[in-house]
């Protein structure tokens, strides 16, 4: 199906049955840790508050993290452990290890890596960070991968723990998926009854938004509100939640093929029409054959990004910023993290969207003068 010319393309995925892209079959999800241990939460968030839990109940211990990351939703829960965050600067989207190593010394007990988009995920990095420091744990990131998507298996050789956010890929109001390599303690999870309520009440108002055209707008906005309220419980959250019963049911039936061969090839598809454009620069021209990609990442030179953004929206194209820092403002952020900030884009490229769909999105970047 595809779309008007003025319909909504972007932001987060609207409860629409179109989008969830079912199989009829029912799947287990017994080989998606390939024997290590695995785990269902409602957010990265969750996750990784268990597994920091997990790792260490000794004060001033430290965590070194990426200064190009969510360090929003990251520090907060940092904050509620007993570890003490310490940044590092990331030098390329495959980082340097030896900027990390140079990091290390007795304090530290944890290095955070941060899988970039499905399309940087560090495990050359983390090799070598492991290979120098057996008795550091390693924690990937990657709630903007989807590992869970690629069949990409779990090297507990160099990675201790890693995981995803599911609604960032499906159409679901919550959930993560956690791999690691020891059994974790978790008594202090609590049911996810309540909490993703308000992202479900988002989804349900935007895809009332997009059938009703008369209150296109009023339904718009309050889905915006029930998202922001979601947004803002998540951060506030003190304990880790279980995933919702509804989004692990759902996931059960998730077509993961179809899914992941429509991102391949809007990617492509976008990367070929656009790669001549002299206002950015595409990070990543040719995928590798296990990325599954989150969405196109651009970085924008000669033009201000957040007026593009604007005129996007103007067009009812909803491009997502990584990562806004409005709160970390005055952290020692280096000048490769502080122009992406400033500059990257990432273009929509998800299994809601069709080529034709996607050209609206191809002419208004082409068009720019
Ligand atoms: C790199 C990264 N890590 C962690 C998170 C937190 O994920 P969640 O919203 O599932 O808690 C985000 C959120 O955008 C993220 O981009």
């Amino acid at each position: 199906m595809t779309l008007d010319d003025r319909e909504r393309i972007g932001g987060f995925f609207e409860f629409d049955l179109k989008n969830f892209f079912l199989t009829g079959k029912k799947q287990t999800f017994k080989n998606i840790s390939n024997n290590n241990y695995h785990y269902f939460f409602d957010s990265s968030r969750s996750s990784l508050k268990v597994i920091l839990d997990n790792i260490t109940k000794t004060k001033g211990r430290e965590i070194l993290i990426p200064d190009y990351t969510c360090l929003e939703s990251i520090i907060p829960v940092i904050k509620r452990t007993n570890l003490n965050y310490v940044i590092y600067n990331i030098d390329s989207f495959n980082i340097s290890p030896d900027i990390i190593i140079k990091k290390i010394n007795e304090n530290t007990e944890v290095v955070l890596l941060c899988n970039y988009f499905g399309l940087f995920t560090q495990l050359e990095c983390a090799k070598s960070i492991k290979n120098n420091f057996p008795n550091v744990q390693i924690i990937l990131d990657s709630a903007i991968d989807s590992y869970f998507l690629l069949d990409r298996t779990f090297d507990n050789n160099f990675i201790d723990y890693e995981f995803t956010s599911l609604n960032k890929f499906f159409c679901l109001p919550d959930g993560s998926l956690l791999r690691s390599k020891y059994n974790l303690n978790y008594d202090n999870v609590e049911d996810n009854q309540l909490s993703y309520e308000n992202n479900l009440m988002a989804s349900i108002f935007m895809f009332l938004s997009s059938k009703i055209k008369d209150f296109e707008k009023v339904f718009e906005q309050e889905s915006i509100s029930f998202y922001e309220t979601y947004k803002k419980k998540l951060n506030r959250q003190t304990t880790p939640k279980n995933i919702s019963t509804l989004s692990k049911s759902i996931l059960q039936y998730l077509n993961f093929q179809k899914i992941k061969k429509i991102r391949k090839s809007n990617y492509n598809f976008l990367v070929e029409n656009l790669e001549n454009n002299k206002f950015f620069k595409i990070i990543k021209k040719k995928l590798d054959k296990s990325d599954v990609p989150l969405v196109l990442p651009v970085e924008f030179i000669n033009i201000d990004r957040n007026e593009v953004r604007k005129s996007l929206f103007e067009q009812n194209i909803f491009c997502p910023v990584y990562w806004p820092i409005d709160n970390y403002i005055n952290l020692p952020i280096g000048e490769f993290a502080k122009n992406k900030i400033k500059n990257s884009l990432g273009l929509i490229i998800d299994q809601r969207y069709n080529e034709k769909d996607l050209t609206r999105l191809v002419n208004f970047l082409n068009r720019m003068s």
